[in-house]
């Protein structure tokens, strides 16, 4: 319940269209009482050629309108009621057209509403909520769940409220014909809607491991495919064949139970209708034999009551629907209402730029419980290059990241030029840090799209200005289409070399004050190491450096050189006084001059 006040909100929107859409339900259902009704003039007195006979008072005009019929020519009445049928259905068609249109109409609406919101949310939240999610769950709530939905609104909420005003309608008329046969009646009705309450039950849960498994095929399908060449490296064709057959035949399976379920229902449903229906038809035909009503009235009694037999039908069909979409919802709203973990406070310091300094005090930082840095103190004065070093795993990434607040510290503060850096608007501060990382990241686009990234108002020459800081203008040149040359996912169709200076080009573009480089040249050879080196050092002139990396000789002319070693700084200095001073850093130095 809780759950459809907040779709609700969604629906909020097009109330205009969900009134409509109502309106034309109940005048729709208008019309198939009168069509039942014209079944009476039709067996009485065209057909068998007798009065109509209610056993009760009518208001005056039904019973001026009863005179009249029964009054007037068998022939005329025939002509009459069959031009009124044809204009009848015509009217119910032309209905039920819109009524099903606007319906479908405002469920993709709100479908699509909350598509763009999810998207949107999850393009806010921070990166710990990435890397807590798996890929493909997260696809699958914005593909599979979203369309549960629109079935429920499309489907089960229009159906509520049609078969209700029907169900309304026909329980209006039995109750109206003969009150004591319709209680009975009534009291059968309840037998048929206990199967599809059990059913519905079942189905929740097999709805709920449905989505767990679409999760799961999507997850293998993500990794499988993004990493396709570490599978076929290592041979595991087979072995990811088989991980996604398992999962496929396990969803397989579980479709096939709720289909069968589903199934099922339909018939239980209306075995049970028959079994009361013939009841009552033995007891109707008996008041009919007896001369209390006539004929052309117990049909339109027999009419009204199956007519009841559809919408009890959907409307515990709109049950099971329920138990199969809330789930769904529910997961969605889980995203929605999922606080990013870095959040901005309500009136942000601008950071213009970057003049004096970065302080990091007293910092500290665990993922979950698990602590990685301690008692971090450390000053970056505007234009330093300071090179962080240590044993992999030691904490480097996650200390550079503290910067542009992919994370934020546990303990402690960032300052920079005297502000913390949580009082800063995020997109401010991290307008003035460039990135050069381990892994690239290029989208599936042109080569000048990709440099442009961050940047899509850069001029096509301040582009290629860029590549050619980034030693990349010439490569781009000897590609098929030159800047315009699209990359393939993830720049699949370049080598590593060339992705690193692409990325390198995106960050001169970009013309940040505080550069990281993050191992920015650990994949490459030394031939195109020397390229990228070169492309780098330009990159660094006249900014704030933070350079992570460990071949220590790309580092000896840097202002200073922090060791970190059980996530605490044990020593910090230039390369001479390091190597003066004998310790951490000097091993480290001399090890990798022996290995190289
Ligand atoms: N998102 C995360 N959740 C939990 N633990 C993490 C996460 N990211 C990193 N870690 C852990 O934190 C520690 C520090 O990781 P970090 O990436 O900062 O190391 P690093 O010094 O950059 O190592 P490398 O030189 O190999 O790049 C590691 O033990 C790692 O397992
Ligand atoms: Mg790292």
């Amino acid at each position: 319940m809780r759950l459809y006040l907040k779709l609700l909100k969604f629906v909020k929107p097009y109330t205009l269209i969900l009134f409509l859409a109502i309106l034309t339900m109940g005048i729709s259902t208008l019309f198939d009482g009168v069509s039942l009704g014209m079944l009476v003039p039709l067996a009485d007195n065209i057909l068998t050629g007798k009065k109509i006979i209610l056993s009760r008072r009518l208001p005056l005009f039904l019973e001026n309108l009863i005179h009249t019929l029964n009054n007037t020519p068998s022939l005329t009445l025939l002509k009459l009621t069959g031009i009124i049928i044809v204009i009848l259905f015509t009217l119910k068609g032309l209905t039920s057209f819109l009524q099903g249109y606007l319906m479908n109409l405002l469920s993709q609406k709100v479908i699509r509403d909350i598509r763009n919101l999810l998207y949107e949310k999850i393009q806010s939240l921070s990166l710990d909520f990435y890397v807590r999610s798996k890929t493909g769950s997260l696809v699958s709530r914005i593909t599979y769940d979203v369309s549960w939905v629109q079935i429920a609104l499309s489907e089960a909420l229009a159906d509520l409220v049609f078969y209700s005003f029907q169900l309304f309608l026909f329980t209006f008329i039995i109750f109206f014909i003969h009150p004591k046969l319709a209680l009975l009646s009534f009291i059968l009705l309840p037998l048929i809607g206990l199967p599809a309450v059990r059913i519905g039950k079942l189905l929740r849960k097999i709805s709920k491991r449905a989505q767990e498994k679409m999760a799961e095929i999507n997850t293998v399908l993500f990794e499988s495919i993004t990493g396709a060449r570490i599978v076929k490296a290592f041979s595991m064709e087979e072995y990811e064949t088989q991980r996604f057959k398992r999962y496929n035949q396990d969803f397989y399976a579980l479709m096939l139970n709720a289909i069968k379920k589903n199934l099922a229902l339909g018939p239980i449903t209306e075995f049970f209708g028959a079994c009361a229906g013939v009841f009552v038809l033995y007891l109707g035909g008996k008041e009919v034999i007896k001369g209390t009503i006539s004929f052309g009235i117990f049909v339109l009694f027999l009419g009204s009551l199956l007519s009841l037999l559809k919408p009890f039908k959907r409307l515990s069909k709109v049950y099971t629907i329920n138990q199969q979409a809330l789930p769904a919802i529910g997961r969605i709203f889980e995203i929605l209402e999922t606080q990013p973990s870095v959040r901005e406070v309500s009136h942000p310091y601008i950071l213009k730029s970057f003049e004096k300094e970065i302080i990091f005090e007293n910092i500290s930082f665990s993922y979950e419980n698990k602590f990685v840095l301690k008692d971090i103190n450390l000053r970056i004065k505007k234009g330093e290059k300071v090179a962080i070093v240590g044993p992999t795993g030691v904490g480097k990434t996650t200390l550079v990241n503290l910067i542009p607040r992919f994370y934020d510290p546990t303990e402690g503060r960032i300052l920079i030029d005297g502000v913390d850096i949580k009082e800063m608007s995020i997109k401010s501060l991290r307008s003035h840090i460039g990135m050069v990382t381990q892994e690239t990241i290029l989208f599936n686009d042109t080569v000048r799209t990709n440099i442009a990234y961050g940047k899509p108002d850069a001029s096509f020459e301040e582009i290629v200005s860029a590549a050619k800081v980034a030693n990349a203008h010439d490569f781009i040149m000897r590609l098929p289409e030159g800047y315009n040359t699209l990359i393939g996912e993830h720049g699949a169709k370049l080598s590593g070399g060339e992705r690193q200076r692409l990325a390198i080009a995106r960050a001169v573009l970009k013309n940040p004050s505080i550069l990281i480089l993050d191992e920015a040249t650990s994949q490459l050879d030394s031939a195109s190491e020397k390229i990228v080196q070169e492309a780098l050092e330009r990159l660094m002139e006249n900014r704030t450096v933070l350079i992570i990396a460990h071949r220590l000789s790309t580092i000896k002319g840097v202002d200073k050189i922090v060791v970190l070693q059980n996530g605490r700084i044990i020593e910090m200095g230039t390369h001479e006084e390091l190597m003066e001073r004998g310790m951490v850093y000097k091993e480290m130095y001399e090890m990798q001059k022996l290995t190289s």
